[in-house]
């Protein structure tokens, strides 16, 4: 065992992971592109883009050169009472690229403190609007938000966080309608959908402050997609209640659906959308919570009371702030939503040989995701036809991390066509030996 290793075993405690069972983890030690390389020099092709995070692949020349110089200028100062170029810059390009009046951007640290954030706004919106009894939320079944409280609250219908029911705050779930490639019973499922949702708001609505959604795609449930008018629907009734409506694009911003942001393709301008992931592209970690205009306004006053009371220690650091602001600028120079439509051509592809093939259901694409579940393997994020499928994949060079039954690639959208039939061959000869 290498020395690395040895202190791993030791010493450090991984996320979600049962350290008395688990095989060891893998010791990377370089990346570049789309691949990661083992101690040993192993290659292994990076299937899953580190979490969902590097878009443009791992060590991108532009984004390195940009960390170098941004670190020789300013790497980091205190945000509160003091501002930088690259926040300003980011937050004026964010706001340029999202849709409607989303022009007011906040700085966090990661996916869950970004939704914590929009729970906060949503929460003192109303309160700051003398509406004094919207404390709940709403959200969907099978959702995934993070998870710190307030976030493992909301994503209480994902079976992930069940034992911390205890800590949790007052979330009422809706049911969601997924949706995959030959399904036809779309349409009931949706009309279902949408007359709980109509029942819950005629019950809870008056108390309830925001409906959150992961817009398009739920990630961490499965990679459970979503129609456009059904996810505008939903979003239409919350708003015509009196809720704000929140967009939790962690997972879907940068390029996941298809287009930059998942509520282009909704065509809904959210009161609040959460970043992050794609943000730096995998670079740092750094997360923003972007509210429209009328939000902003309504935390103004003469007094301390209404504004928001929040922020971290290393909020719109620099370094992470002017990488970000590089990986908008690549999706412009390098045409990167180009390089997304034909990974998704490349994932359609193979849509007819997954429908066939007997251990595939629900096979679907989106943007650079291909998704589908092992048959016969129920179950909830780890099992064990997904852990060996996925042993297999790492003995064979490919980073593909089932999460339960479901198995996905998404990525990074540097990757060549090559090493893209490289992973279709490979995905289908990991099901083949289970
Ligand atoms: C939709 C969504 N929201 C929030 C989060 C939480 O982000 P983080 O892990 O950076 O806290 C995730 C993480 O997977 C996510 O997929």
């Amino acid at each position: 065992m290498s020395d690395i290793l040895e202190r791993d075993r030791r010493h450090v405690w991984h996320p979600f992971t049962q350290h008395a069972s688990e095989r060891d983890p893998v010791v990377v030690t370089r990346a570049q592109g789309a691949s990661l390389f083992d101690e040993e020099g192993n290659e292994l092709l990076d299937l899953i883009s580190s979490w969902w995070t590097c878009v443009h692949g791992h060590a991108h020349p532009a984004l390195v050169e940009t960390l170098h110089t941004q670190a020789q200028t300013l790497e980091h100062v205190m945000f509160a009472g003091f501002t930088h170029a690259p926040a300003a810059n980011l937050s004026f390009e964010l706001s340029r690229r999202l849709p409607g009046d989303l022009n007011r951007v906040f700085f966090t640290d990661n996916g869950s403190s970004s939704v914590e954030v929009a729970l906060k706004l949503a929460y003192q919106y109303h309160r700051n609007k003398g509406d004094m009894g919207r404390s709940a939320f709403m959200a969907l079944d099978g959702a995934y938000h993070g998870d710190t409280l307030g976030a493992m609250s909301l994503g209480r219908g994902s079976n992930f966080f069940t034992l911390y029911e205890g800590l949790m705050c007052d979330v009422h779930l809706v049911p969601n309608a997924p949706v995959w490639d030959g399904c036809d019973d779309i349409e009931e499922r949706e009309a279902d959908a949408l007359k709980a949702l109509a029942d819950t708001l005629d019950r809870h609505g008056k108390t309830t402050a925001a409906l959150i959604i992961e817009p398009m795609m739920q990630g961490a449930s499965g990679f459970r997609f979503a129609r456009a008018p059904f996810v505008r629907k939903m979003s239409e009734m919350a708003r015509e209640a009196g809720l704000l409506v929140i967009y939790d694009e962690v997972a879907t911003g940068f390029g996941r659906t298809g287009a930059l942001f998942a509520c282009e393709k909704v065509g809904f301008v959210p009161d609040i959308v959460c970043l992050s992931k794609g943000l730096t592209a995998g670079v740092l970690p750094m997360a923003v919570t972007v509210a429209r205009d009328p939000v902003f306004e309504a935390f103004l006053s003469d007094t301390f009371d209404t504004a928001l009371a929040h922020g971290h220690t290393f909020t719109a650091n620099p370094l992470a702030c002017a990488v970000a602001l590089m990986s908008l600028e690549l999706f412009d120079t390098e045409r990167t939503l180009e390089k997304v439509a034909h990974i998704e051509a490349r994932h359609r592809e193979q849509l007819a040989a997954l429908r066939d093939h007997p251990r595939a259901e629900r096979p679907r694409a989106q943007g650079p995701v291909l998704a589908f579940e092992l048959s016969g393997s129920e179950g909830h994020y780890k099992t064990d036809d997904g852990e060996r499928v996925r042993d297999w994949y790492l003995k064979n060079g490919l980073n593909i991390r089932p999460l339960g039954p479901t198995v996905y690639l998404m990525p990074p959208y540097c990757i060549t066509d090559n090493e893209l039939s490289r992973a279709y061959a490979g995905m289908f000869e990991g099901m083949n030996s289970l």
